[in-house]
C-alpha cells in the first residue's frame, strides 16, 4: 500500500512539471514535448501538426494492418494485436497510439477467443425493429464500453446495407429495407458506441446487398436510385453520428470496386456528404495502389498488399503525389484526435456482465414483433401443460454467424463443454434456453420438450397439452446467402403438424430475414423474435406471458412467395471465384473476373417494390401487432421548410403499450416515384385510455429526389400526400398539401 501512495504522489509531481500552463507543452514518450496532445486545439490542427512531424515510413504505417492469417502476409508486429481483426501500429516517438480494431455488430466479437466475455444483444434486424433511437443508442453505447474493456479503439460494427435481397446471407447484421429507418438507427447507434471514444464504422459501402461473389459481383445501378436508396441510409447515418470510419465493400459498383470506387468514396462521400474521417477497405477489397489511392481509398486492411512497400514506391516515383499520401494520414489522425481516442484511450476492465444482460433483454422485448395473434397470447399462468418443441429449444437460441459472431459464455450450447469454441460456417446458440424461461414462468405447470427431429412424436407431445410453442429457426452468415425464405430442415412440416394436432400452436421464429409461411393459417400466433441475444429466452417469455406488450415493428416486408421478389434467384458467379487454399486471397487481391447483377428495381427495394408491384404480402414493412390497440385521429400538416405532420394517437385498449406511429408520403407524379416512402415516426408511451398528440417533422430531403442533372436533392413542387398509420398498409389518416 505505502509503494502504491509513493507512486500516486511521484506521478502527480511529474505530470505538474511536465504540463506548461502558459505555453501548450504536454509530456509525452521520451519527454518530448507534443504540442498536439494540446485537447484544446481543433482535431485538424492537431493532425496537420502530427503530419508535418512524420516520416514517410510512419505515414506508411498508419496506411495499414498487420496481417490477418489467410488474408496475405502476416507481420510480427501483429502479436501485439488485441486479437481484434485489425491492427494498425502506432507511432510511440510522437505519442501516437495503435489502433485496435475489433468486429462488433451485436457484441464484440471474439472475445471468447482472447478470453474475455462479452454481451450479445438482439441482431441488427431486431434493433431496427423497435424504431426505437433511445434503444439504438444504448445498444452501441454497450458495444463501446465492453470495446474499450478489452482494450479496443475502434469498432468495425454498423452495417447498414439495405435489404434488397432478403436472402442475403448478413440480413441479420442490418438495419432493414428502409434507407430512412436503417440511417437514422445507424446514426443513433454509432452516436452511442461514439461516445464511448471509440472510432464508429459504416459498412460496407456500398451495396453489398449480397454475399454470393461478393469480391467480383459488378452491382448495376443507375445513380438516382443509388442516391434514393441504399446510399440514403449511409447518409443519413453519418449525418447523424458523424461516424469516424467507411469500409467499402468487396464488390464492384457500376464498373469499379467499392474501394477504389471514385465516384463513391471521393465524390459522393468526401465530397458531397463531407465525409472528413477516413475508409478502410473490408478484408482484402483492396486492389490497387495509385487508383485506390486517387479514388480515395485511405487505409488498407487487413495487410499491406498494395499500401506498404508499393505504395512507399509510387511516392518515390511521382506515381502518387505525397500529399495524397498525407490527406489518408490526416484522415486517420483527424478520427484519433476528434473520437477521443487519443486523449481518452481504452483501459481493460472487467465488463458490467449483469447490466450488460440487463440491457439485451430489454432490447429483445423491444425488438420481437407480434405478426399474428387469435388471441391466444399473452398466455395465462395458469396454464396446465405446455409443449415446447424445435430444435435445440431446451438449450439455446441460435444467433447470426461470420465476422459478427459473439462468443457465447461456455462455448455454443449446443456442444459438451469445452467443444463450443467459435468456428466459422457453424451455426452458434447462445445458451439462453425458451425451455427454461418457460418453465420458469409456469413452475406448477407440466412442461415438456420435443426437438422436432421428428414431426409426428412432436405432434403426439402438442395433442397431450394445452399449447404447443414451436421455436423454428433460419441460420444466417456472412459468406453464404440463404437457399431460400423457406424455413430449413423440414420445419414448415414439423410446424403444420404440430398445429394439426393443437389448433392452440405458437411459432416464435428465430431468423435474421423474413421467411414464408405456408402454414400461417393452421397456427394461433407468431412471433418473430430474430436472433435474440444473450438474454433472448427470458425477452421472449416475458413477451409470451404477458409480462412485455410487445411494441416491434417490421423493419423488412415479410413475402407471400419468393416468386414475389425483385429478382427470382440470386445471381451467383458463373463458377467458384475464390479457392479454399492458402493462395486464395492472391487472386482475391488482382481482382476476380467480374459478373453482372442489374438492380433494375432501382429504389423500389422492400415494400416500395410490393407497392409499386401490386403484389400482396405475408405482413407489410412497418407492421406488428399489441396487446393492446391504437386509434389514429386529428391529422395536420403544417407546411414549411420542414413539414410538420401532427396527429392523435390514442390507446384504446386495456394494456399500457407502445405504438410506433409511421408517417409516408406520396410525391408529386412528377417525381415518378413509388407510391409512397417512410419519412418519419414516433415511438409513443400510452396507457390505457391515453390520448397524445404526436408532431413529427419530416426533413425536406426525405420527400425529395435526387437530381443527377443538379447533383443534389432537389424538392419537386406539386402536391404531397401524408399517410399516418399503424404500418405501411394500415395508415388511417391521409392529407394532401401542396409544397414548393
Ligand atoms: C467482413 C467485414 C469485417 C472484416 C473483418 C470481412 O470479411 O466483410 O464485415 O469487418 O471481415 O473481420
Amino acid at each position: 500500500m505505502r509503494t502504491q501512495i509513493r507512486h500516486y504522489f511521484l506521478n502527480a509531481v511529474l505530470f505538474s512539471i511536465a504540463t506548461c500552463s502558459s505555453v501548450p507543452c504536454f509530456p509525452q514518450s521520451g519527454g518530448q514535448t507534443h504540442p498536439w496532445m494540446n485537447p484544446t486545439l481543433s482535431p485538424d490542427d492537431r493532425a496537420s501538426l502530427v503530419v508535418k512531424k512524420m516520416t514517410l515510413d510512419e505515414k506508411i504505417t498508419l496506411l495499414h494492418g498487420t496481417g490477418m492469417e489467410g488474408l496475405g502476409p502476416v507481420s510480427p508486429l501483429a502479436a501485439q494485436s488485441n486479437g481484434g481483426a485489425g491492427y494498425v501500429v502506432g507511432i510511440p516517438r510522437l505519442g501516437i497510439p495503435a489502433i485496435q480494431m475489433s468486429d462488433a455488430a451485436y457484441g464484440v466479437c471474439k472475445s471468447g477467443e482472447n478470453g474475455r466475455y462479452s454481451t450479445a444483444l438482439p441482431a441488427n434486424v431486431g434493433a431496427a425493429a423497435s424504431w426505437d433511437l433511445d434503444a439504438a443508442y444504448a445498444y452501441g453505447a454497450l458495444i463501446g464500453r465492453e470495446l474499450r474493456a478489452q482494450g479496443y479503439n475502434m469498432s468495425l460494427g454498423g452495417g447498414v446495407d439495405i435489404t434488397r435481397e432478403p436472402r442475403n446471407g448478413r440480413t441479420f447484421e442490418y438495419l432493414g429495407e428502409d434507407p430512412i429507418l436503417a440511417g437514422k438507427m445507424v446514426g443513433a447507434l454509432m452516436k452511442g458506441e461514439q461516445a464511448q471514444h471509440v472510432i464508429g464504422d459504416l459498412k460496407h459501402y456500398a451495396f453489398n446487398d449480397q454475399e454470393s461473389g461478393r469480391t467480383a459481383v459488378n452491382v448495376n445501378i443507375d445513380q438516382r436510385a443509388g442516391r434514393e436508396s441504399d446510399l440514403l441510409a449511409f447518409e443519413i447515418g453519418l449525418e447523424d453520428s458523424n461516424a469516424a470510419a467507411v469500409m467499402c465493400s468487396y464488390n464492384r459498383v457500376n464498373g469499379a470496386y467499392a474501394c477504389e470506387n471514385k465516384y463513391l468514396l471521393t465524390d459522393v462521400l468526401k465530397k458531397d456528404w463531407k465525409f472528413k474521417g477516413f475508409v478502410v477497405s473490408d478484408w482484402g477489397a483492396t486492389h490497387s495502389t495509385a487508383k485506390a489511392s486517387a479514388a480515395g481509398l485511405d487505409h488498407e486492411e487487413p495487410a499491406w498488399i498494395f499500401y506498404g512497400n508499393d505504395l512507399k514506391k509510387a511516392v518515390e516515383s511521382g506515381q502518387v503525389p505525397l500529399a495524397e499520401v498525407d490527406e489518408h494520414v490526416h484522415r486517420i489522425l483527424w478520427t484519433m484526435f476528434a473520437s477521443g481516442v487519443i486523449d481518452d484511450p481504452p483501459r481493460k476492465s472487467v465488463v458490467d456482465v449483469e447490466g450488460g444482460l440487463e440491457i439485451a433483454q430489454r432490447m429483445e422485448e423491444q425488438s420481437a414483433v407480434l405478426l399474428k395473434n387469435d388471441g391466444q397470447l399473452p398466455l395465462d399462468a395458469e396454464i396446465h401443460s405446455i409443449a415446447v418443441i424445435g430444435p435445440h429449444a431446451d438449450v439455446g437460441m441460435i444467433s447470426g454467424g461470420g465476422s459478427a459472431q459473439v462468443d457465447p459464455p461456455g462455448g455454443n450450447a449446443i456442444m459438451p463443454p469445452g467443444q463450443g469454441a467459435t468456428e466459422w460456417g457453424v451455426p452458434i446458440w447462445f445458451p439462453t434456453s425458451p425451455l427454461k424461461s418457460i418453465r420458469a414462468k409456469v413452475p406448477g405447470a407440466q412442461v415438456q420438450f420435443n426437438s422436432g427431429s421428428d414431426p409426428g412424436s412432436a405432434a403426439a407431445l402438442a395433442k397431450t397439452a394445452d399449447v404447443a410453442i414451436v421455436f423454428a429457426y433460419q441460420w444466417e452468415s456472412e459468406d453464404m446467402d440463404l437457399r431460400s425464405l423457406s424455413l430449413p430442415e423440414n420445419q414448415d412440416d414439423l410446424i403444420a403438424k404440430v398445429a394439426a394436432a393443437n389448433p392452440r400452436t405458437i411459432v416464435v421464429l428465430e431468423t435474421g430475414s423474413p421467411v414464408t409461411m405456408p402454414w400461417v393459417d393452421q397456427v394461433s400466433a407468431i412471433l418473430e423474435a430474430w436472433y435474440g441475444g444473450s438474454r433472448g429466452s427470458n425477452a421472449v417469455a416475458n413477451i409470451l406471458f404477458g409480462d412485455v406488450n410487445p411494441s416491434a415493428k417490421l423493419p423488412v416486408t415479410f413475402p407471400k412467395s419468393e416468386a414475389d421478389l425483385p429478382h427470382l434467384t440470386i445471381v451467383k458467379p458463373p463458377k467458384k471465384t475464390t479457392d479454399a487454399d492458402s493462395q486464395g486471397w492472391r487472386r482475391t487481391a488482382a481482382g476476380l473476373p467480374a459478373f453482372q447483377v442489374a438492380y433494375d428495381e432501382g429504389v423500389k427495394v422492400g415494400y416500395k417494390w410490393y407497392d409499386a408491384e401490386n403484389k400482396p404480402v405475408l405482413f407489410p414493412f412497418g407492421y406488428g401487432l399489441s396487446y393492446t390497440t391504437y386509434s389514429y385521429a386529428n391529422l395536420k400538416v403544417a407546411v414549411g421548410k420542414n413539414p410538420r405532420v401532427s396527429f392523435t394517437v390514442t390507446n384504446t385498449g386495456s394494456r399500457a403499450g407502445a405504438e410506433i406511429a409511421e408517417v409516408y408520403a406520396s410525391l408529386p407524379a412528377a417525381a415518378a416515384e413509388p407510391p409512397k416512402r417512410l419519412v418519419g415516426w414516433s415511438k409513443v408511451k400510452l396507457d390505457p385510455g391515453e390520448s397524445k398528440e404526436v408532431t413529427v417533422e419530416v426533413a425536406a430531403k426525405y420527400l425529395s429526389i435526387f437530381s443527377v442533372e443538379k447533383d443534389g436533392w432537389q424538392l419537386l413542387p406539386g402536391e404531397y400526400t401524408f399517410m399516418v398509420g399503424g404500418s405501411s398498409q394500415n395508415l388511417p389518416l391521409k392529407e394532401a398539401v401542396t409544397l414548393r
